[in-house]
């Protein structure tokens, strides 16, 4: 069995699975659950003093859809889309404080940590709810700048109007850090073109960490019925959206290397996994437990022990950041040696199959009179005949002779 523990924002979590913020840790019914199922961490649901973000959540909708916009009735696999609205936690956030007591004291029983996620439309309510969470003694707290959902109202410090903006993100951080002594984890959102921008500002203002991050806006139409569903735009997600998270999680690792905790679309320990190894150091979990349910959580958690194992790594660490540490610059992948295709025609089933040849936009591969025929001269190297051949008779080399012998 392998380490699993990681250290993040001076706290050792012993796993590196947190259970992100949404309705399973909207109670503390839930968030025991989450514990006993083993999370390294759980994040709250956001605590808020916006009545109307208290109202939304009572009129929670979710859609579950699969990739021909369809709803999926019963198991869900790894193609969904979760289109869905909620607001923030219910309870005043005075409410919280014996709930937050309880369940730090469980967590800690339990070797488990609380994380606090909070969200207000003031300034003075954002450093409101930081003191609140000091005072029960959370060590660190989510700062929620990327609610998908109040993005009409006419208030630049709500929603994910702040994780829009790197100026505001730093104010509204710098405020509050000032205010409440208590590490912080901005959250941001991917509604931005410059998403490394925001995190910078939330780091050089102060931040601990980054959450990259929350999910998208979307718009998803049901045309049976001539009507969007759950009737207009909402919060959407899904596995699906894993690498365009993940290639800001690069860029921040590489660009500014900010300590990050990664969210977006994990589904098993192998996304998790991929997280990790692109540079966020704990991975936050929220659609697949709210979908397939909390005995989830221990299995992906069981998966990424069975990689390490598998691949012979003692722990964790071991394999934080190598993708991106191994990441080529653009320049260095324009200036890569050329490789070229080479058929092994024992094999390759033409005629029966050419579809290489449908793939090849270069004029390298061609139909023969009995077998595919390969023009080193004009060939690449781009791997897509190799990529698409289902009898892996294809390969690329870097010896040009030897492609032009086997042509
Ligand atoms: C139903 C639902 C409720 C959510 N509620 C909150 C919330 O209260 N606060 C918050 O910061 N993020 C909230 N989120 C966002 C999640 O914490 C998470 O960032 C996002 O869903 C991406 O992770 P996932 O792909 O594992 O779902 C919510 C997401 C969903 C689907």
């Amino acid at each position: 069995m392998a380490d699993l523990q990681v250290e993040f924002c001076g706290i050792k979590f012993k796993n590196p699975i947190v259970v992100a913020s949404a309705e399973t840790g909207n109670s503390l019914e839930n968030i025991k659950e989450c514990i006993d199922h083993g999370a390294g961490g759980v994040i709250i649901k956001t605590v808020g003093d916006m009545p109307v973000m208290q109202t939304l959540t009572n009129n929670s909708k979710y859609a579950i859809l699969n990739d021909r916009g369809q709803p999926i009735k019963g198991k869900v696999n790894r193609s969904f889309f979760f289109y869905s609205r909620s607001g923030y936690a219910k309870e005043h956030y005075e409410d919280w404080i014996p709930i937050l007591k309880e369940a730090q004291t469980y967590a800690k029983q339990h070797g488990s940590h609380i994380i606090g996620n909070i969200a207000s439309d003031t300034m003075a309510g954002w450093i409101k709810l930081a003191k609140v969470m000091k005072e029960c003694g959370i060590e660190l707290v989510e700062l929620n700048y990327q609610c998908p959902h109040p993005t009409d109202y006419d208030t630049p410090t709500v929603g994910n109007w702040i994780a829009q903006d790197p100026a505001m993100t730093a104010e509204l951080t710098r405020q509050i850090l000032a205010a409440a002594d208590i590490k912080v984890m901005v959250k941001l959102t991917p509604e931005t073109h410059n998403l490394s921008a925001v995190a910078k500002a939330a780091y050089d203002a102060g931040a601990s960490s980054v959450a990259v991050n929350s999910r998208f806006v979307g718009f998803a139409v049901n045309i049976d019925e001539a009507e969007p569903y759950i009737g207009g735009p909402a919060g959407i997600g899904g596995p699906w959206v894993k690498y365009l998270t993940l290639r800001w999680i690069h860029e921040i690792y590489s660009t500014y290397g900010i300590p990050m905790s990664g969210s977006n679309g994990i589904y098993d320990g192998r996304d998790a996994i991929e997280y990790f190894m692109t540079g966020a150091k704990i991975m936050q979990v929220c659609s697949v437990l709210m979908l397939r349910g909390i005995e989830w959580l221990p299995r992906i958690i069981a998966q990424i022990d069975q990689f390490l194992d598998e691949h012979g790594y003692d722990d964790l660490e071991a394999i934080y950041g190598v993708a991106t540490d191994k990441s080529m610059s653009l320049p260095q992948l324009f200036e890569a040696e050329p490789v070229y295709a080479l058929i092994d025609h024992d094999k390759c089933k033409f005629p029966k199959c050419a579809i290489c040849v449908k793939m090849c936009f270069y004029d390298s591969l061609k139909v023969g009179t009995d077998k595919i025929n390969s023009n080193p001269e004009n060939c690449i190297g781009c791997d897509l005949c190799q990529n698409v051949c289902p009898f892996d008779a294809l390969r690329m080399t870097p010896d040009k002779e030897l492609a032009l012998r086997m042509s």
